[in-house]
């Protein structure tokens, strides 16, 4: 579209010689320019050619660019639920060590009320290859991404150069994810599974996440959303929003995914597609920015608005034993308990100084 409307223009502005010339110029400009406004409002505002019209751009690009590899399509398969969902989390060696957060994580499935079958459906997305080794000791589904001479093994601290590159590498494998077909729940590591999340999930939402703060209302985009938690059905939409949000970050080079992700989510170009977008509530997907207060509701409790990986270890052991001790509880006094978690505590939430944006999902992956 673009491109039809300049060339008309470098061409009006290049035959100035005679008054003649210039005015035939115009007028096949007026043309070309009518052509392009008639076919913009076809395409875009009526909704039913929308879809195609970004599918199509998608599918000649991906035909000449993309090639999976043999092994992730035999990992995501192996893993996969009937309808072709999957489970995903990302590790680096720092988060893999023995009682470090992969642990925890690995635990709270064991601990939660019908998670542990759902541990094998998750693959583990191994950033080295010490997390490597240690996914495959402990679990069956692990993929080593490569990842192209960055070394991600150390901690990578929040915002420093490599923290926003390993943070975009995993939107693009995401966004490749998507494109082979498999829906996802990807989750943090330092994500707390305590219930089966899918009973919660809205049917109609494309795109979910979960939030460090929560307003109450799941279509409001003031939402302030936290990429540590989405589930994401494979579709035409959701393949182009990934490719869309992936190509957003050049216009915010100092960003990360989920400040983008505030920065483009009221983009008129998602409402076009229809891209459904929900937020998921805290009472279901809490986090210490915003602990969910309904143990008998609680899905997923995430190590969120916390600094350091040991205040992280720290409080989500002292979670998981709050949780122990509910459920030790007999069956006929869980409706009736009030409890409440007793943590934050290392990880300290009311810190002088720093705004919530600061204290938003400070972590390493
Ligand atoms: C498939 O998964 C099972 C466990 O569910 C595992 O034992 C097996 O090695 C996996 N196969 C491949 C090819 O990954
Ligand atoms: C990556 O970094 C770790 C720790 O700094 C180091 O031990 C390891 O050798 C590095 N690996 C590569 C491939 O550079
Ligand atoms: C896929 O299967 C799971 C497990 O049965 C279910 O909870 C989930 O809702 C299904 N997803 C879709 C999109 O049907
Ligand atoms: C309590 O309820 C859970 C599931 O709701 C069940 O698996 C368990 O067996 C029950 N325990 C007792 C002691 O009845």
């Amino acid at each position: 579209m673009k491109d039809s409307g300049s060339s008309g223009g470098d061409a009006a502005a290049g035959g100035g010689g005679s008054h003649l010339l210039v005015r035939r110029v115009m007028q096949m400009t007026m043309v070309v320019v009518a052509f392009v406004v008639v076919w913009i409002l076809m395409y875009n505002s009526s909704s039913p050619f929308a879809i195609p019209v970004f599918s199509r751009y998608i599918t000649t690009r991906d035909s000449t660019m993309i090639s999976y590899d043999p092994e992730l399509e035999s990992v995501l398969k192996n893993a996969s639920m009937e309808n072709k969902t999957v489970i995903i989390t990302t590790l680096n060696d720092a988060w893999a060590e023995p009682n470090s957060i992969f642990d925890i994580f690995l635990k709270s499935f064991h601990l939660g009320i019908e998670t542990e079958r759902l541990l094998k459906h998750l693959v583990v997305i191994t950033l080295d290859q010490k997390a490597h080794a240690r996914c495959q000791a402990l679990h069956p589904h692990c993929y080593q991404l490569e990842t192209k001479g960055d070394n991600f093994t150390k901690e990578a601290f929040f915002m420093t150069q490599d923290y926003l590159k390993m943070m975009w590498r995993r939107i693009q494998f995401l966004g490749s994810v998507l494109e082979m077909g498999y829906s996802f729940v990807f989750t943090d590591t330092d994500i707390m599974w305590l219930r089966n999340p899918f009973n919660e999930f809205y049917n109609d939402g494309d795109f979910q996440i979960a939030c460090d703060f929560y307003n109450g209302n799941s279509n409001d985009l003031n939402n302030l959303p936290n990429g540590g938690f989405t589930y994401v059905k494979s579709n035409e939409k959701t393949i182009w929003f990934y490719k869309f949000w992936l190509n957003s970050r050049k216009a915010y080079p100092k960003m990360h995914d989920q400040d983008v992700f505030n920065k483009i989510k009221m983009n008129p170009l998602i409402q076009n597609i229809k891209l459904k977008i929900r937020f998921l509530g805290t009472t279901h997907f809490g986090g210490f920015c915003q602990p969910s207060k309904e143990f008998n509701q609680v899905c997923t409790m995430h190590a969120n608005c916390c600094v350091g990986l040991d205040n992280k270890v720290n409080d989500l052991k002292i979670l998981l034993d709050d949780w122990s001790k509910y459920m030790a509880l007999p069956n006929n006094t869980k409706p009736n308990v009030h409890a409440s978690w007793t943590v934050p505590q290392s990880c300290n939430v009311v810190e002088t100084g720093k705004t919530k944006a600061d204290d938003d999902d400070q972590q390493f992956i």
